[in-house]
C-alpha cells in the first residue's frame, strides 16, 4: 500500500512557454481528457508563472502530453521544491529515496542542469548552485554530453523584466521526464511550406488547435475554411485523416498568383496534398473542394470528429507579399465581450483563448465539445436566448473595425506579423 502511494503520489513539474499563455491550461487540459485523466487544476495553476506542479498523475500520463504539447516545453518528476534554498533542502531530503534511488546508481551517468526564467545567472553561478546541491546522494559519473538521467535546478525570478529580484521566488529540483513538441514550430514553419498562402495559419497555433480539438489517430477532421490546408497539415501529424472546403477556386487548386516573394505565379503542383506530401501525410489527405461554407453541402448526418477552422474575418486581408509575415487586421479588443461567442444547444463551451496581437487587436481561439444530438427544438432555440440579436453580418466587425482604428493605429496593425515564427 505504501509503495503504491510513493507511486501514485509521485509530483510533477511543467515548465511552459511563456508565449501564448491564455492557451496553456485548455491544451494540457484537453491533452490529459484525451487520456481520460480530467482533473483539477485550478490549484497550481498560475497563468503568470511558467511552472506548473501537477498531482494525481503518472509518469506515463506525463510522457503522453508531451508527445503532444506545443505549450509545454519539458516535464520533470518533482523531488522537492520551496521558495528559499533551506525550504528545497528540506523538501529534497523528505523526498522518498526509494523513488530517487534508480536514477543515483553507482554505474549510472547523470548531469544537473540549472535555468533560471526571468534572469541570467554567470556561469560561476551555477556550478555554485550545482555544488550545493551535493547532499543528495549522487553515486553515478557526470557525463555533460550523453547522460543516463538529467536532473534541472528550476528558479523562477517572476514575470516582470523591468524588476528582476535578487532571490528567486521559488526554486525546484527534478528528474526531467521528457520534452514537448515545439521543435514542430520551426520543422513546419510555413517559411519551408511547399505551398503557403497570405493568410496561411503558423504551424505553432495549428498544432495547438489540433490539441485543443483533441485530435487523434484515424479520426475524421474537416476545416470550411480550408485555405492552404495549415491546420490540416498539423492535424494530419496526429493521425487523422482530413478533408476541407474552400470558397476560392484558385487556392483549392493552387493556382493563381504566389503568395511567396521574388514568385509570381504558383508552380505546378502547390496545393495541399503536396503540403500534406512534403510532411508524410499524404495517404491521410481524403479531398478539398470548392463550397461556400454558409452553404452546407453536408447530409445531414455527415460525421465528423472534430471541425478545426481559421474562418475569414470580414475584412480583406492585404495583399503585400511577405515571406513568412502577414498582415493582420482584427478588431479593437476593448469592443470584445462574452456575449457575442455564439451559443448552440448542442456545443459546450470548452475553452475561449485570447492572442493578443497588437496594443489593440487580438483574435480568439474558441473551442466547443458537441455535448448532444440536435432535436427539431434547437432549430429555433437562439430565439429564446436573451443574448440574441438577428445576425449583424459578425457583430457588424466590419463597421467596429473600420471606426475603431485612427490612422496611427491602422499603422501599427499593418505593422504587426500576424505570426511569429
Ligand atoms: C483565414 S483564411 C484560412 C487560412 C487557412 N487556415 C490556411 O492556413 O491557409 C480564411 C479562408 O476562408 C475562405 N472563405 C471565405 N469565405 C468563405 C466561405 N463563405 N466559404 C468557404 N470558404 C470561405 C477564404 O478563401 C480563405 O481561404
Amino acid at each position: 500500500m505504501a509503495l503504491h502511494c510513493r507511486r501514485a503520489c509521485r509530483q510533477y513539474l511543467l515548465h511552459l512557454a511563456h508565449d501564448n499563455v491564455d492557451f496553456r491550461l485548455p491544451e494540457i487540459k484537453a491533452l490529459l481528457s484525451l487520456r481520460k485523466r480530467p482533473f483539477d487544476t485550478s490549484e497550481t495553476f498560475s497563468e503568470k508563472s511558467p511552472f506548473w506542479q501537477l498531482n494525481g498523475l503518472s509518469e506515463d500520463d506525463i510522457r503522453r502530453v508531451m508527445s503532444r504539447t506545443i505549450c509545454g516545453k519539458s516535464s520533470f518528476e518533482l523531488w522537492g521544491h520551496g521558495t528559499t534554498t533551506d525550504e528545497l533542502r528540506t523538501s529534497l531530503l523528505k523526498y522518498p529515496a526509494e523513488n530517487m534511488a534508480p536514477y543515483l546508481q553507482q554505474n549510472s551517468t547523470y548531469k544537473i542542469n540549472v535555468y533560471t526564467f526571468n534572469k541570467t545567472l554567470v556561469f560561476n553561478n551555477r556550478i555554485q548552485k550545482i555544488d550545493a546541491l551535493d547532499f543528495l546522494p549522487f553515486k553515478g559519473t557526470v557525463n555533460l554530453k550523453d547522460p543516463e538521467h538529467i536532473f534541472c535546478l528550476l528558479e523562477d525570478y517572476g514575470s516582470d523584466p523591468n524588476d528582476i529580484p535578487e532571490e528567486p521566488f521559488h526554486i525546484y529540483f527534478g528528474r526531467w521526464i521528457a520534452d514537448g513538441q515545439r521543435e514542430l514550430i520551426r520543422s513546419y514553419s510555413v517559411k519551408k511550406r511547399h505551398f503557403i498562402g497570405n493568410t496561411s495559419m503558423d504551424a505553432r497555433l495549428s498544432f495547438i488547435m489540433a490539441n485543443h480539438a483533441k485530435v487523434k489517430a484515424d479520426d475524421l477532421v474537416y476545416d470550411p475554411f480550408v485555405g492552404t490546408g495549415s491546420l490540416l497539415v498539423a492535424c494530419s501529424h496526429f493521425g487523422a485523416y482530413v478533408c476541407g472546403t474552400d470558397i476560392d477556386y484558385n487556392t483549392i487548386h493552387g493556382i493563381g498568383k504566389a503568395s511567396r516573394k521574388n514568385q509570381k505565379w504558383r508552380g505546378p503542383d502547390e496545393n495541399i496534398r503536396a503540403n500534406l506530401r512534403q510532411y508524410g501525410t499524404e495517404s491521410l489527405y481524403v479531398d478539398v473542394m470548392v463550397s461556400d461554407a454558409s452553404k452546407p453541402v453536408w447530409r445531414t448526418n455527415a460525421q465528423f470528429d472534430a471541425i478545426v477552422t481559421d474562418p475569414p474575418y470580414g475584412i480583406r486581408e492585404s495583399t503585400r507579399r511577405t515571406g513568412s509575415h502577414k498582415d493582420i487586421i482584427k478588431p479593437p479588443v476593448d469592443l470584445y465581450c462574452e456575449e457575442m461567442v455564439p451559443l448552440h444547444p448542442c456545443l459546450t463551451l470548452i475553452s475561449n483563448c485570447e492572442q493578443t496581437l497588437s496594443s489593440h487587436t487580438s483574435r480568439r481561439l474558441i473551442t466547443m465539445e458537441k455535448t448532444k444530438e440536435p432535436e427539431d427544438s434547437d432549430r429555433l432555440s437562439h430565439l429564446a436566448d436573451p443574448r440574441f440579436t438577428p445576425y449583424q453580418g459578425h457583430n457588424s466587425f466590419r463597421e467596429k473595425y473600420f471606426s475603431g482604428l485612427t490612422k496611427k493605429n491602422r499603422k501599427d496593425a499593418k505593422a504587426t506579423p500576424r505570426n511569429k515564427e
